[in-house]
This record gives structure tokens, sequence and C-alpha cells, in this order.
């Protein structure tokens, strides 16, 4: 290959996203279809462009592509069709593909060959061979395709995602242990929070790694003290919405610990009240409405330096209260919220909203609760940092099943772009005939307007969990 100059960051990936496409609608259009042409000519265009001063080559290594020689470099955005052409050559067993100076000659029918023949190899005993094979006896002597060399790679990638998962999932049940622990010592004298305070550490990296991992997590569902499961949740929401308005990390890791122990106060509410089906009496209010008050008491008696305990407790005692002051507890000497604790008041009623607990009959589905939150901007809520939440999560936010104008049924998993949140990455459910579910394709609606050549693929409603009965978090985390 000829000497050639560093690959503009744009082009690699505009070449990476021009195969994905050719690769897609070829699977699902005729070759006279006219989104499949487009996609031809865009691709051509590109490989044009990139093989302009000699041979190309598109290699995966380690998980990452390479052209040429370069790694390459992609926008954020770019994370799903990334992901989807590493599995797509992984499950091939291909390592690379060189695209010779020749190309440029290749007439589009030969294009849609190779691109046919490229997708139907997952089907043969010995992809490459057969790809080969088959290249050989069409004439597309333009391109080469290698084998993978690096075969550890694949289970490299998979032990990655599998590590994060475990961490994550870790992290989340010890942080359950340690606010139950907390609960149940602090009356009885002091306990450290240094065990609290790792976890939030932990949490932190793992919300600036994957916040979609950890918002999936507060699907979970079963756990048998909702309480903790709560409290960690909020902890969970409350930090990745710092993250997405770009707090500091030591305040996100006050943040984390406030949401740990936001409602340690509950500790001294008799469960019967907490777990009450109908009115409370005002007596039971009474109580219930101490537990701010009686959560700052506990965090006052924790083991921890006063710098520590001073910023741990505001948010704490604010969380039910409205920004314009109102909620509880009544206070007269303080005239706004806090950051933290506006934060809190989001996470708290967004989860409380969406968890399925047993004594309720339904929970709301995330679209509903943020649509129902919206109601009430301004009022009960920051508007700024609402829109921001719901920005963050989405209309349908992570972990939501939705309805999609296809008829198809899937799992929202994540916003791989920043600027469509209207345009999730889904994971499609197939019916096993069994009451079950599978998972199956993952659509990514912002690339979707391919797939119906009407219009874009959209989102039609959600569903709530209870009618198509599986646990999202199951999915999500295996399925990533
Ligand atoms: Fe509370
Ligand atoms: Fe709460």
């Amino acid at each position: 290959m000829s000497e050639r100059q560093s690959i503009p960051e744009r082009l690699g990936h505009d070449f990476l996203r021009a195969l994905y496409h050719l690769i897609s609608t070829v699977r699902i259009y005729q070759d006279n279809n006219q989104l499949v042409r487009t996609s031809v000519s865009s691709f051509q265009n590109m490989l044009n462009e990139l093989t302009i001063s000699g041979d190309i080559s598109l290699s995966l290594y380690r998980s990452r592509f390479h052209i040429g020689e370069e790694k390459l470099r992609y926008r954020r955005d770019a994370a799903i069709v990334v992901y989807n052409m590493v599995e797509f050559f992984s499950k091939r067993g291909i390592g690379s593909v060189n695209f010779l100076e020749s190309s440029r000659d290749a007439l589009p029918e030969k294009i849609m060959t190779f691109t046919r023949l490229f997708n139907d190899a997952i089907r043969h005993e010995n992809p490459h061979q057969w790809l080969e094979q088959k290249l050989r006896e069409q004439n597309c002597s333009w391109v080469q395709i290698f084998p993978r060399q690096d075969e550890d790679a694949t289970v490299d990638s998979e032990s990655l995602k599998d590590k994060r998962y475990e961490k994550a999932r870790k992290n989340y049940f010890l942080a359950i242990e340690a606010v139950k622990e907390v609960a149940n010592k602090v009356s009885q004298g002091m306990v450290g929070v240094r065990r609290s305070r790792r976890l939030a550490q932990n949490i932190v990296d793992i919300v600036k790694e994957d916040a979609a991992l950890m918002i999936g997590l507060t699907t979970l569902k079963g756990y048998d003290d909702y309480t903790y499961a709560h409290s960690v949740n909020v902890a969970l929401l409350a930090t990745c919405l710092g993250k997405h308005i770009e707090l500091s990390d030591i305040s996100l890791e006050h943040l984390t610990i406030c949401g740990l122990f936001h409602d340690l106060g509950k500790v001294d509410v008799p469960k019967k009240i907490l777990l009450k089906h109908g009115v409370l009496t005002d007596g039971e209010w009474d109580l219930l409405k101490a537990h701010p008050v009686m959560g700052v008491r506990k965090i006052l008696m924790l083991n921890a330096t006063p710098s520590l305990r001073s910023r741990i407790i505001l948010g704490p005692f604010e969380h039910h209260l409205n920004p314009d002051m109102t909620g509880y507890p009544r206070t007269l000497f303080m005239g706004h919220m806090s950051l933290m604790g506006k934060i809190l008041r989001i996470a708290d009623v967004y989860e409380a909203l969406t968890a399925e607990r047993g004594y309720r009959p339904r929970s709301f589905l995330p679209d509903e609760a943020l649509r129902m939150m919206w109601g009430s901007a301004g009022k009960s809520f920051d508007t700024i940092l609402l829109k921001r939440f719901i920005h963050m999560m989405g209309i349908y936010p992570i972990g939501s099943v939705v309805e999609l104008s296809d008829g198809n049924i899937g799992l929202v998993m994540d916003y791989p772009d920043e600027t469509e949140r209207t345009l999730p990455l889904v994971l499609l459910l197939v019916n096993d005939e069994k009451g079950g579910w599978q998972s199956g394709e993952m659509v990514y609606l912002a690339d979707q307007n391919i797939k119906d050549g009407s219009g874009r693929l959209n989102i039609v409603r959600g569903i709530p969990l209870a009618k198509i009965r599986i646990n999202p978090s199951d999915f999500f985390l295996h399925s990533m």
C-alpha cells in the first residue's frame, strides 16, 4: 500500500457507517430497491475517497477497527454502528477486508454481490473460507478478506462487557447491603461510612463510564426489601443526573451518598405505615413526614468527618420539599433548596412512581411518570433540572418496553446519540411461543429510516411491564 496521509476522523467514521448501512439495507431489500441503490452509491463515494492513493484495509483488532494502520476514531454517536460492525465481523471470523484500488471501478451490482455474500457467510460452517471462495467465483477480485488473527479478542471484548456488568451488579447489591447495615446499626451507636463512601466512589466511576448500564440496573425487580433497593436506585438516578449536568467527581460522590442515605429516617417509621394500602391517618402522616428530619439526626450520628457530614445533610433533609419551599419538613430558616435537594427530589419521585411494589396494584410506566412529573414542573420540581432529567432518560427511558410502528416489541437499551433523545437503541423482543420472550435483533431507531421505506421506525407507545411479564434488567445486562 502506498504511503498515505492520516485519515480524517469524519472519513473513517463515515466509511464504517456507510458499510453498516449497506449491509443493513441489502439484508432487508432486493437489489432493485431505491434504498439499496442509494446505500451502494454512498458507500462507493466513500470508497473512492479512501482509495484515492491506493488500497485500503478495514481491519478489526482487539475490538477496535483500523483503517490502514490507523486506529479508527469515531464519535460517541457512532458507538452503536461500531458495536454492530464489531459483532458482524466477529461472528463471521473476519479480521480484515482489503479494498484494492481497483474497487474504484467495481460495478454497483458487484458491490451488492459482495455485501450479500458477506451477510450470508454467517450461515456457513467456515464463513471466511466460504466467503473467499464465493468472491473468487463471482470475480470480485477488487476485495480481499482475511480471517481474524486475534482469536481471543472476541472473548476479550465479551468478558470485558461481562466484567463491567458484574462490577455494576456487585456494587448495586453491595450498596443495598451497606445501606441496610447503616440503617440497622445507626440507632445503636456510631457507624462508619467508609464502606458506603467506597461504594459511592465505585458507583460514580461506573456512572461515568456507562450511565445506561446503571439506569438499567434500577429496573432490577424482586429485591426483598424495597426501602433499600429504592435508596440505591435513587442514588443511581441522582448520580446519573449529576453526571448529566456535569457535576464534579467529588460532588457526584456526595450526591451518591445523599441518595443512599436519603430515607434513613424511615427506619423509625413503622413498616405498617410505610406499606399501608389506604389513606394515612393524621397521626400516621405526621410520623411519615418526620422521616427527613429523623434522617438528618441519623446522618449526624454517623462516624464521618464533619466536612463530609455537612455535605450530605442538606439533600436528605430537603428531598420532600418543593422549590417554592412547600412540602415537608416546613422550615422558616431556609429560602431556597440546594442543588442536591432538587436532584434528589426528582430521582426520588421518579423512582417511587415507577417502582413495582407488592402493595400497589400498578406502577407507572416510565413515560407516564415523566409526563406526570412534567405536569408539576416549577411547582414540585425545578424546571431546568427536570428538563435535563427527561432529556437524560429519553421520553421512553432506558428499560422501557415499547411497541414500534412495525408492530414489533422492544426494550429501550440506550440513547447513543446525545442529540437524538427520541430515537433510542432498541433490543427487539421475540415471543418464544411459551409465554416468554427472548432477545432478538438490536435496532437503532436513529438509523432506521432505512428499515421502512415509507418513513422512520418509531415508538408508538409504552407497554406496561405487567402485561408483557419480563424483567427488563435480564435482557439489558445480557445483551449488552
Ligand atoms: Fe423520603
Ligand atoms: Fe425516598
